[in-house]
């Protein structure tokens, strides 16, 4: 019997923010796996959470039962469905689930039923933005120039607050952020897909991401306004808080929805694939616990016509990004992925990373997630603390806009 011997947290920012990865060395010294518990905000809680918590738990326990393990750790706190806790179980289960995968010689696709497909079609999470509507033109330009046939697109440029504008809105002047005006917004999204359809056409897959800025009526405008430019998917119409809102946009349009990556637990998925209000759910698996949580939310969408597009960040580590791979090769309802570029320091960090030829991402052929850590690289990258410098959004008079 293969027991947890040593679980390590480790902290690195080879990118441009924290990433948190998680290390389980067995009773076999050959053997160990890696997850991603990447919640770059609060990284240090999920350290805390990992090392304090979980670790204790699982020390020589055998590594076969993933599922019991993953019962166990979500019931242990009784208080649950939290994305630190959540992301702290995430990687634990993702480093068993590589650790399986090694111990039977096999990629894990192959474990969840083999390949449907050979790569995952991809979109960049990076959109498509500029200060003005032919800024925003010439970067989709470039993106369709260099291949891409998905293109998110940024809406209007959300600026900085003027330092008078701060005052106006802090009085204290400290917390510095964006400024929008929602009907701005609305009118600048309209122009902007009007303006693309104009010059490009309806070929290439033009999409959205509202990131819960807009009231509900509000975001009912906006999507009838949108409807004419064929979008493929308009995304975060509303914040967890709001979901029930979801049930009126359905009737109000025809353009395809994706939603999910604020979700942390059944009880947000299963309602919105259960009444079929989504297209594309966008769970982001770390925030759900790992890959033993994001296969059922698969199965359960398959169920429901839904198909999936993780959520894929820069805040994701390339163990993650292998994780939502291999689901994405084995699943029948693969919809998309969404996937951020790597520096050469994070490819350094992370040997084996997933790779992308044309627009499509691979996995490589080895066992488990097929990704490594290297910790002596990683050292080269402290910590930078993101989440104390996370840009909040408000009204002009003001009001924090929770996106
Ligand atoms: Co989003």
């Amino acid at each position: 019997m293969v027991t947890i011997s040593n679980i390590k947290t480790f902290i690195t920012a080879p990118g441009r923010c924290d990433l948190v990865v998680v290390k389980i060395e067995t009773s076999d010294p050959t053997i160990y796996g890696l997850g991603c518990a990447t919640f770059t905000q609060r990284a240090l809680a999920i350290k805390t959470a990992v090392d304090e918590y979980l670790a204790p738990l699982l020390y020589g326990r055998c590594v076969n039962n993933i599922e019991d393990l993953w019962q166990s750790m979500y019931g242990n706190s009784y208080w649950r469905n939290g994305p630190v806790l959540n992301n702290a179980i995430s990687g634990i289960d993702e480093a068993l689930w590589d650790i399986k995968g090694k111990m039977l010689g096999a990629p894990l696709y192959e474990l969840f039923g083999g390949k449907c497909r050979k790569g995952a079609q991809v979109y960049l999470s990076g959109n498509a933005y500029g200060s003005d509507t032919e800024s925003v033109v010439r970067c989709v330009k470039e993106r369709l120039d260099a291949g891409c046939r998905y293109i998110r697109v940024g809406g209007p440029k959300v600026s900085e607050a003027s330092a008078e504008e701060t005052q106006r809105q802090m009085p204290d002047g400290a917390i510095y952020g964006g400024s929008i005006d929602p009907d701005e917004f609305i009118s600048g999204c309209i122009e902007q897909f009007k303006t693309l359809r104009e010059q490009f056409g309806y070929g290439p897959k033009l999409m959205l991401d509202v990131h819960e800025k807009l009231t509900p009526p509000q975001m009912l405008k906006l999507a009838k306004g949108l409807e004419p430019y064929d979008l493929f998917f308009l995304e975060d119409c509303f914040s967890p808080e709001k979901l029930e809102w979801l049930n009126l946009l359905r009737m109000h349009t025809t353009t395809p929805l994706s939603i999910g990556e604020l979700f942390n637990n059944e009880n947000e998925y299963r309602y919105v694939i259960t009444n079929r209000l989504t297209d594309y759910i966008r769970c982001h698996i770390s925030q759900l616990g790992g890959i033993t949580p994001a296969r059922k939310v698969a199965v359960l969408a398959e169920q429901f016509g839904i198909k999936t597009i993780w959520h894929g960040p820069g805040d994701l580590s390339p163990v993650g990004v292998a994780a939502q791979l291999h689901i994405d090769l084995a699943i029948p309802n693969f919809g998309l992925q969404e996937y951020t570029v790597p520096t050469k320091a994070i490819n350094d960090v992370f040997p084996g990373s997933p790779e992308l030829r044309g627009d499509y991402l691979y996995v490589n052929e080895a066992p488990g997630l097929g990704v490594d850590f290297d910790e002596g690289e990683a050292e080269k990258y402290p910590p930078i603390g993101y989440g104390l410098t996370r840009f909040i959004n408000r009204l002009p008079d003001g009001t924090v806009i929770r996106s």
